[in-house]
């Protein structure tokens, strides 16, 4: 088992009918993070949730909260979703024009910084600020939805930046065990996974499956 792999299950596949009873569910089974995918209907063809349920999520929970912006303008929701209790917040490359100014945002709250590549964006964005965040997420599908297809040409992406980066590389689309290893293998060390936790109906059995690369 590795123990440095961190497993991060994403809401979106949960049933949120019953978010508390899910959330404890995966907090029991022994995940590391709870990723919350925040949609806008701009940036990605899709609405979900803002930072009022992500305030109801931080009372239920003692899971650091990874809230993943798929929005435009993220400057503008960094104090929001810090204020809801964020602990992490990342936000996409593709999103802004001034990546600079997001970053400072988010560190001037005392948050954890990650920014994130869709899986046809070159890691060149990155440079020069990668010594400035904690996080880099390179999506694994084209964001907006669950239950997609993993895609597989973004294992070169994982493995040219692993050479230059020390701080957690997270994985998100299309992540199951056999996938989940091979972005492992690649250099990733922070798993999300939507279908392949909340889909099963073990999910402690789906972590440890996630976990053990
Ligand atoms: C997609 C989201 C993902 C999604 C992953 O835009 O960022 O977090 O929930 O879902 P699965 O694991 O089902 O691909
Ligand atoms: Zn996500």
């Amino acid at each position: 088992m590795s123990k440095n792999v961190k497993i991060a299950p994403s809401l979106l596949a949960a049933d949120f009918s019953n978010l508390a009873g899910e959330i404890e569910k995966v907090e029991r089974a022994g995940c590391d993070w709870l990723h919350i995918d925040v949609m806008d209907g701009h940036f990605v063809p899709n609405l979900t949730v803002g930072p009022f349920i992500v305030k109801a999520i931080r009372k239920v929970t003692k899971l650091p909260l990874d809230v993943h912006l798929m929005i435009e303008n993220p400057a503008d929701y960094v104090g929001p979703f810090a204020d809801a209790g964020a602990d992490s917040i990342t936000f996409h490359a593709e999103a802004c024009e001034d990546m600079g100014a997001v970053i400072d945002a988010i560190r001037a709250r005392k948050v954890r910084c990650g920014v994130s590549l869709k899986p046809a964006t070159a890691l060149d964005p990155l440079r020069g600020v990668l010594d400035r965040i904690d996080l880099v997420l390179l999506m694994t599908v084209n964001p907006g939805f669950g239950g997609q297809s993993f895609m597989r040409e973004v294992l070169p992406k994982i493995e040219t930046l692993r050479k230059t980066f020390s701080g957690d590389i997270q994985v998100d689309g299309g992540i199951n065990k056999d996938t989940g290893r091979e972005t492992v293998k690649a250099g990733a060390n922070v798993l999300v996974a939507g279908t392949a936790i909340f889909g099963r109906p073990d999910v402690r059995q789906a972590i440890e499956d996630l976990r053990c690369q």
